[in-house]
């Protein structure tokens, strides 16, 4: 058993500001699955709730959970006052939670710090954009680069590192919770400027990228320039951007030191990831790259589920340290911070679960176990009651729990495997929200669109999608690469990019790509900007679509349809650049112009499509080109309603795959796999079907929100 660290040298790890030690994956090793809830064992203490933490946990257990999340909002228990720790009662809940055989995840209490703290240390508090700063009473009220608030965070991980960094019960470390807030106070004001000199240098290299001759914004003296989030010059919003991302990623860096120097390398650290996903605060490849593991928040909110949204947003998720992740937080039936807080149906909780894991999830956990008494969460789902007693939703929790104790040893180690890739970066998405020009241009819509088509491509063939970030994913192993909003492209990206086409890649660029530089500049040559030559083309001129009449396109073999909400022209401007799409006659500027062209280089290709086209039309393209680019061919064929995830891991030298099937709807349908397969699951059965054909197919009959796995017989790599 490895020396302890003292408190000391934790804070020392702190001060010189250690970088973490390299990301361990120590913990993977054929780690279960996991399932369980967040649970406060602070708002129930024992002297109030005698037994209260014992009756949680049995029927934590009856429902075949095997972790907890505990900590993250307890600072005003751990320390009470300043200097004046009580760590006792944690330890007691996790030798408890032990008893029950119930792994730990301790979140380190930074999101919400007492009153003590901030009414000590007024510096602590975070300023908004209005200039008002934030106070008690709730919570992410602390300013994300206060030195002051840094320094009594390392004091309080510490402490608990020390403390729980040897505790067997503990797998792994929160930090904090869901980053959102930064500040706009005039320190951190003063932190943006150095950083933007650090990263310029010179004010005449800053104002010639900004173009700051532009209204007069010329910079004379580095405290002139402002700290903005929306409305600013868009150089300036960019870098601000990157300095949020550099701020947190510090903020978690000072707490992953500390942690690391002083926990057992099987422990993991994490944090959750909010914003539905979606969020783009910072940037999320850079704030995971430091992380063993990625974790996220997976919620509904008002109405159903969106399987083929919220399979996207999983996939985006798995893309960010392209490894399997953790759901930290999802809903047992219902939040409390939608417009309308509506109920899952029965069995929908189950199926967003198995989703999540079918696209890469290692661990589901239920936001939360029970609400508190009083607190501004009274109202969001829980799977207990007040008084501790199971909510309808226990038994389809424990039915999960089920699901994962028959098959999380075939599951465990495995994970989705792609052929195809959708490009997808942070300093695109601001670039354009900064500046959408058409307010129907969703960028996650924008996605969805491209992504829905694709996912049905990769799912036929037993394939997934990953979403990946252009600039430090490794590309070559894709066949094919879609970038439905790649705005901002630097000329490092794209000669990344024309590498994997000349070794025989497939890049289809979306509208907007490669309009702007690093520096969010536009890019002289027009779209796709550093791209350009290898296209053989670029964009003429773009157009904001209204949102009608649709755009009637047509293509040389006779397909067509339609062009909505962006449309760009494009110029062929090499002999062997081939136009595939047209925009229709009747249609002003656009009339019989290019709206996709593509260029063969080598064994690769490089296309670019300038608008956003209707279903049918962009399906077909798709699958012309994943079929030209080598995919994998169709195998499966299934009803709309049913997804198919696969999960795979070679072991042996043999391909080892889990079929999960998930039936998002809520009238019986019957899925038929290629193949022989045993179900693992007792409530469905999986019948031999088409014996007499050479290839033996396999009949399943899924009730409303049914649930199969199902393994098939091992085979050799082939
Ligand atoms: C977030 C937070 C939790 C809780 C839930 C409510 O994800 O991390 O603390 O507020 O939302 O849905």
């Amino acid at each position: 058993m490895p020396r302890r660290p003292s408190l000391l040298l934790l804070l020392v790890a702190f001060v010189i500001g250690m970088a973490p030690a390299a990301v361990s994956q120590a913990f993977r090793t054929a780690a279960p699955l996991r399932i369980g809830a967040a649970w406060y064992p602070e708002q129930w203490p024992p002297d109030k709730y005698p037994g209260r933490w014992d009756a949680d946990l049995t029927l934590m257990q009856q429902a075949h959970m095997n972790v907890v999340r505990i900590g993250e909002f307890a600072w005003s228990s751990l320390e009470p006052s300043e200097d004046h720790y009580d760590l006792d009662w944690m330890e007691q809940a996790i030798a408890l939670a032990a008893r029950h055989h119930i792994a730990v995840v301790i979140g380190t209490p930074t999101d919400a710090p007492p009153a003590w703290l901030t009414s000590k240390y007024p510096d602590t508090l975070g300023m908004n954009a209005d200039g008002r700063l934030r106070e008690h009473g709730g919570r992410r009220q602390f300013n994300y680069a206060s030195p002051t608030y840094r320094r009594l965070c390392a004091l309080i991980v510490a402490r608990l590192a020390e403390r729980f960094g040897h505790n067997p019960n503990v797998i792994g470390w929160q930090i904090g919770n869901e980053y959102t807030d930064e500040s706009f106070d005039p320190a951190t004001r003063a932190r943006f400027q150095q950083f933007l000199h650090d990263k310029y240098k010179t004010l005449a290299n800053l104002n010639q990228h900004w173009s700051t001759a532009y209204w007069s914004q010329t910079y004379t003296d580095w405290s002139q320039i402002p700290m903005v989030n929306a409305g600013g010059n868009p150089g300036l919003l960019l870098d601000h951007k990157h300095f949020v991302t550099a701020t947190w990623r510090s903020f978690q860096r000072e707490q992953i030191g500390i942690l690391r120097a002083a926990i057992l390398p099987t422990q993991f650290i994490t944090t959750n990831i909010g914003g539905l996903g979606w969020s783009d605060n910072w940037d999320h490849y850079a704030i995971t790259a430091d992380l063993d593991l990625a974790s996220w928040d997976n919620y509904v909110g008002e109405g159903h589920l969106q399987a083929a949204r919220n399979a996207m947003l999983n996939d985006l998720v798995r893309g960010w340290k392209r490894q399997n992740f953790w759901v930290m937080e999802t809903e047992p039936g219902s939040v409390n911070w939608a417009p309308i807080n509506n109920a899952l149906d029965p069995g929908e909780t189950r199926a967003l679960a198995w989703q999540t894991i079918g696209h890469g999830a290692d661990a589901v956990l239920y936001w939360q176990w029970c609400d508190a008494l009083n607190g501004q969460e009274q109202y969001h789902g829980a799977i207990v009651g007040p008084a501790g007693r199971p909510l309808p939703i226990y038994t389809e929790i424990q039915q999960l729990g089920h699901d994962l104790d028959l098959t999380s040893s075939a599951l465990a180690g495995t994970a989705p495997q792609s052929q195809m890739a959708i490009l997808h970066d942070y300093d695109s998405r601001w670039a354009i929200d900064f500046q959408p020009h058409s307010k129907d241009y969703d960028q996650q819509q924008v996605l969805l669109r491209f992504y829905t088509p694709l996912n049905a491509i990769a799912q036929s063939s037993g394939h997934a999608i990953d979403i990946v970030d252009p600039a430090s994913a490794p590309l070559d192993a894709y066949k094919l690469l879609v970038a439905p909003s790649l705005n901002v492209i630097s000329a490092d990206l794209a000669g990344r990019l024309v590498a994997y086409v000349r070794q025989g890649g497939h890049l289809i660029l979306g509208p907007r790509a490669g309009m702007k530089d690093e520096f969010n500049a536009v890019n002289p040559q027009r779209q796709p900007g550093p791209l350009a030559g290898a296209l053989g083309g670029h964009v003429v001129q773009y157009y904001a679509l209204l949102p009608a009449p649709l755009i009637a396109v047509t293509a040389p073999d006779g397909a067509t349809g339609t062009a909505d909400t962006w449309a760009e022209t494009l110029a062929a401007t090499a002999p062997d650049t081939r136009i595939d799409l047209v925009y229709g006659p009747g249609n002003g500027w656009l009339t019989g112009k290019p709206a996709m062209i593509t260029r063969t280089i080598g064994s690769g290709s490089i296309s670019y499509l300038g608008t956003l086209l209707s279903p049918d039309l962009l399906r077909s393209l798709l699958q012309r080109a994943a079929a030209q680019a080598g995919v994998a061919p169709p195998a499966q064929h299934l009803p709309p309603e049913v997804e198919l995830c696969v999960r795979a891991a070679t072991s042996q030298g043999k391909i080892r795959r889990v079929f999960i099937l998930i039936n998002h709807s809520d009238t019986p349908h019957s899925a038929t796999l290629s193949g022989s397969f045993l179900s693992l699951l007792p409530d469905i059965h999986a019948v031999a079907a088409g014996i007499a054909s050479s290839t033996p197919s396999t009949q399943i009959d899924l009730p409303p929100q049914g649930i199969a796995v199902l393994t098939q017989n091992s085979e050799p790599i082939r």
